[in-house]
């Protein structure tokens, strides 16, 4: 599909389409570790999204991917053996390692954080979000199966935000590590790259919505997050606007809680996905250091 044969809705109440949505991405946001990083950042509020490649050490991320492997392997047996603690069966079936889990099985050693410790991914942070920013109990670990009907661990998602389910008053971002190489026989990540106030037009975000109650999903009744079902997202944005990269191990891809994503799942796919989706937050609605905005540009 062109530009030109995009076709908005016809329900006017859906016509939410802006400039943005219509016209393909200038760029991709794929990076390099050796990039500038305001190059990385510019980039980055572009789309609220943007993958930095070969910037963690393969080596270590082997290291916790044989730990994650350990614990999945002796759940595993827990769970036929009908041994698995029930406080561990929601964490089972959802294919998660909690933090606590982590540090159990390391004993005391490594959390989350071990494992995106990296200078350069640390002063991006600073760069956007000040030295403010915090983690929350809201990372994980997590396999994902690579055909759709093995739901026995794994929770394929469809295109979603992340501030739908979660906190949509404080701005996030979600620092995913795959442990795996994924995206072409294991299931990756499809973006739809806009940038943050783009998506709260679109899906008609009203901060002044109460929270409660939640939608019949679950979700926050802020937004209406019927416009973000698959059919009507292509028509309403351009097709090179859904990105959906391969990745390596090494690879981190950041992105906020306002850039709608979905799990990318093919029928062809064989392999086991394991990645880390780490977040980090700040008591503001939106990143406090956009350049645009406070013209900020401390040194790094
Ligand atoms: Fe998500």
């Amino acid at each position: 599909m062109s530009v030109a044969s995009f076709v908005p809705l016809q329900n006017s109440d859906r016509k939410t389409t802006t400039d943005e949505a219509s016209a393909p991405p200038i760029f991709y946001p794929e990076m390099g570790s050796d990039d500038d990083l305001r190059t990385i950042r510019d980039i980055f509020f572009v789309h609220d999204c943007v993958l930095i490649r070969r910037l963690l050490n393969p080596a270590r991320l082997k290291f916790f991917r044989a730990l994650c492997d350990t614990i999945y392997v002796e759940d595993d047996r827990r769970m036929q053996a009908g041994q698995l603690p029930p406080d561990l069966v929601r964490e089972y079936q959802n294919g998660w390692i909690w933090e606590p889990r982590l540090r159990k099985e390391t004993g005391g050693v490594f959390g989350y954080e071990d494992i995106v410790l990296n200078k350069k991914l640390f002063a991006f942070l600073n760069l956007i979000l000040s030295d403010a920013w915090y983690t929350a109990a809201a990372s994980q670990i997590r396999r994902m199966p690579p055909r759709a009907e093995d739901y026995q661990w794994g929770s394929q998602t469809s295109y979603h935000l992340d501030a739908q389910w979660g906190d949509d008053r404080h701005y996030h971002l979600n620092v995913w590590v795959p442990f795996t190489p994924c995206g072409v026989s294991a299931a990756g990540l499809e973006f739809l790259l806009t940038p943050a106030d783009t998506i709260r037009r679109y899906g008609r975000y009203d901060p002044g919505i109460p929270s409660e109650p939640k939608t019949w999903n679950g979700a926050s009744p802020r937004m209406d997050y019927g416009l973000f079902a698959l059919d009507i997202l292509q028509q309403q944005f351009h097709p090179q606007r859904f990105w959906a990269p391969r990745f390596e191990v090494g690879d981190v891809v950041i992105f906020s809680n306002w850039c709608a994503h979905r799990t990318a799942l093919l029928p062809a796919m064989t392999d086991m996905r394991i990645s880390l989706e780490w977040r980090v937050f700040v008591n503001s609605f939106d990143t406090p250091l956009r350049p645009q905005q406070t013209g900020d540009e401390r040194p790094i």
